[in-house]
């Protein structure tokens, strides 16, 4: 374990979410290449230490269109996983949400749960955004029941989109509209 030295961006009940940060590299690509974790993510190819490097990068005036976070676990004080958003679009408002529990020991105790919540507050009180987007294969019940939790709508299935342990599997599409969030939120 060690101390929260790193800062907290925003902070939630279980979990606070702080900045990617390089000096957990070696973590992130632990995690990224665990086959438990990787299977539905869609992480077919090996992630080096170099490529998570480059995440750190200067980006010399290209225009932003990932945000990433850590997640912290407050009471064990240490991260667990990675959460955000990707494919920002800021003309049209909207983007896709990712997430994932590095540590399977953290899965189904609502971590994903508490922190899928924390990014749509992000993304439409903070960011503006107007809409999120987001998509898990029918067998990762544990990703779209997080969304189904929170007022993400149900889009439809994409056939044979993921290619999995020898099978083409379907892929769950969901949305939320910010509108709709702040009304589940007034609640
Ligand atoms: C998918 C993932 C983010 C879920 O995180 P989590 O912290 O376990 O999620 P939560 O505990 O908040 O919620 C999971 C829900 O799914 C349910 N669930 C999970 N597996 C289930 C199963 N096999 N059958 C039925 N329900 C299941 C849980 O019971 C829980 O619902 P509940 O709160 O109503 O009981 C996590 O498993 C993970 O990081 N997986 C690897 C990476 C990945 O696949 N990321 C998503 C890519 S789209």
């Amino acid at each position: 374990m060690e101390d929260k030295k790193f800062p907290v961006f925003i902070d939630g009940n279980i979990i606070s979410f702080t900045p990617q940060c390089s000096e957990h590299i070696e973590l992130y690509s632990k995690w990224m290449n665990d086959p438990k974790v990787r299977r539905y993510a869609r992480w077919e190819m090996p992630r080096t230490v170099e490529d998570i490097k480059r995440w750190f990068e200067p980006r010399e005036g290209r225009v932003q269109r990932f945000i990433g976070f850590e997640i912290w676990h407050k009471k064990d004080k240490k991260p667990i996983g990675q959460c955000g958003l990707a494919m920002i679009d800021w003309i049209n408002g909207w983007a896709n949400a990712f997430l994932y529990i590095g540590d399977p020991e953290y899965w189904n105790k609502n971590i994903a749960t508490e922190a899928t919540e924390m990014l749509v507050e992000y993304a439409f009180n903070e960011l503006n955004l107007h809409k999120l987007q987001g998509g898990a294969a029918v067998e990762n019940i544990g990703s779209w029941s997080v969304a189904e939790k929170i007022g993400f709508k149900f889009n439809g299935i994409q056939k044979d989109v993921m290619y999995v342990d020898g099978k083409y599997r379907n892929v769950k599409t969901y949305g939320i509209l910010k509108e709709d969030w702040m009304k589940k939120r007034m609640k």
